[in-house]
């Protein structure tokens, strides 16, 4: 038995390494969830908490995670539990590593949910399903979309996980990378051309009632009354983990296939600034100055304030309408399909993590542990389709793709930081650098992001509506309390039942790939290649 499983796999070129970790970040969370966060923490008053965190947190995060990444792929270790592991004596990080498996079978299990609506979309935008539709008829047909009124939404989801395995068993050079390199780049022209649509819509043109400039003054007047609401700030880190993946554990597995003395510095700083520009540039002038330009301010506002990521399949189709037949057509195409490419090179980062272990730990193949990825997924994210109005695939959002993200994020800065130690972190992070990284950001890394981290992290646990307040349902008792109509009444128990349920189920799936870390642990034992660690850290 050789003492590593050194992997074959490797990125095929630089270009298609930053585009994939680029089109990891860049994902459905830039066009839908950044513009409605926005909307919903008040416009310009969420802009200034999200640029500090992402130079607080975000910046600093990816210069952990890129290289955290690579030093594990020196010892062919490709998924957190054991990339962590390598970093310390003490044998409970790999434990702590298996929130960078957990959160990408979870967050994919309802993201390929909703990667999957997009193809939908596409297609009903091509077929002209929305021609000649009132705005409420648009609005309907999602409405049914999710409430399972045919069984397209679960063809449509099918096609979609099949295509994800289908590109994951192809490999990295072979499928991921290009997917990235053909996504990409139709992406951003998707976007720049409804972005320039959004920008310079003006008022009475097709029935606008405003300019496009109007959404976007209303998100780009800076509101500083806002600074000291914590729930602003809670949100916009909430935002910067989830667009950059940082705290997930994908990140860690791209960098674990590069090679030993490839530039983490200026690489990291490429996909991260790219993900920014299509968030900050694209992705806030196409949904919201849209939007607000047909609707006004106050409808917007309102319709984000229940269930804001339906809000670009239930307007936008409909306002694309105005501009008659063959450029709704274009822009529908444009919009979904660039939901889509975002959608997908994001869940395919979610799906090498858990074939790194597979591979690493039990020596599966790639196709084997392609399949194994999409049938976990599709198990994992049945619920998340047929209870969608039981508020499941929010539970799986908040509890994978919020609360998971903070917590692993500041048990892994400590370990980088304080006990793999910040001067050898140093060093692994500036090792082959094409950018001097500015020593300022050492003295970051070691002090503040881990600060910072633990104030949101204690916030989120103690804020009203915060992680206790979810534990304890506070808010869904008090709804119960309050129904009166015994169909509601009947709704909400319905749906306490579930979202308990979804938590168990997750804590069981957490508890699953703890099992396996364990038993990877007692092999690597047995095989001896346990030793490597030690002489690593
Ligand atoms: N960053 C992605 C987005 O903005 C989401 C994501 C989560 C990607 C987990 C990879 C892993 O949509």
């Amino acid at each position: 038995m050789s003492t590593t499983t050194k992997s074959s796999e490797n990125w095929g070129s630089r270009v298609g390494l930053v585009l994939a970790m680029a089109g990891n970040a860049v994902g459905l969370g830039n066009f839908l969830r950044f513009p409605v966060q926005a909307i919903q923490n008040g416009g310009g008053a969420f802009i200034i908490p999200y640029l500090i965190c992402f130079l607080i947190m975000g910046i600093p995060l990816l210069f952990v995670e890129w290289s955290m990444g690579r030093f594990g792929g020196k010892t062919g270790d490709h998924s957190t539990p054991f990339i962590l592991n390598n970093m310390s004596r003490d044998n409970l990080w790999k434990y702590v590593g298996v929130f960078g498996i957990f959160t990408n079978l979870a967050v994919a299990a309802y993201y390929c949910y909703l990667e999957s609506w997009t193809l939908a979309y596409v297609w009903k935008s091509l077929s002209g399903a929305f021609a000649g539709q009132s705005t409420e008829a648009v609005s309907d047909m999602f409405t049914q979309y999710v409430g399972l009124g045919t069984s397209e939404p679960i063809i449509f989801w099918v096609v979609c996980l099949l295509l994800n395995t289908w590109i994951l068993s192809r490999g990295l050079s072979g499928g991921v990378e290009i997917a990235a390199k053909v996504g990409m780049p139709l992406l951003i022209f998707f976007g720049i051309f409804l972005a320039v649509r959004g920008i310079t819509l003006t008022a009475g043109e097709a029935g606008a009632v405003n300019d496009g400039t109007v959404g976007l003054n209303f998100l780009w007047t800076p509101n500083f009354a806002s600074i000291w609401d914590f729930k602003v700030w809670l949100a916009a880190a909430g935002q910067i983990f989830f667009t950059l993946s940082v705290g997930m554990g994908s990140i860690q597995c791209y960098a674990s296939y590069m090679r030993e003395r490839d530039d983490v510095a200026l690489n990291a700083m490429s996909a991260g600034w790219m993900n920014e520009f299509v968030e900050v540039c694209l992705g806030a002038a196409i949904l919201i100055p849209i939007s607000v330009g047909y609707l006004g301010v106050e409808k917007v506002v309102e319709m984000t304030k229940t269930g804001g990521l339906g809000l670009g399949f239930r307007t936008l189709p409909y306002l694309f309408q105005q501009w008659g037949p063959l450029l709704a057509a274009l822009a529908g195409m444009a919009w979904f399909g660039l939901l889509f490419f975002a959608g997908i090179t994001s869940s395919l980062a979610m799906g090498t993590p858990v074939m790194g272990f597979l591979h690493d730990e039990f020596g599966w193949r790639r196709q084997t542990s392609a399949w194994a990825f999409g049938i976990a997924v599709f198990f994992l994210g049945l619920p998340t389709v047929l209870f969608f109005q039981y508020g499941v695939f929010d539970e799986y959002d908040y509890w994978a793709g919020t609360v998971s993200l903070v917590v692993f994020a500041l048990l892994e800065i400590i370990l980088f930081a304080w006990v793999f130690g910040m001067d050898k972190g140093w060093a692994e992070i500036t090792r082959g650098a094409d950018i001097k990284v500015p020593v300022f950001f050492k003295f970051v890394i070691k002090y503040v992001t881990p600060v910072v981290l633990t104030a949101v992290f204690l916030g989120s646990l103690l804020s009203s509506g915060g992680i206790l307040d979810q534990l304890s349902n506070k808010a869904l008792h008090a709804e119960i309390t309050a129904a009166t109509d015994p169909a509601n009444l009947e709704f909400l128990k319905k749906k306490l039942f579930f979202v308990n349920l979804s938590r168990i189920g997750l804590l069981a799936v957490f508890g699953g790939i703890a099992l396996m870390v364990y038993i990877a642990q007692l092999k690597r034992e047995r095989d001896g290649r346990d030793k490597l660690r030690n002489d690593n850290a």
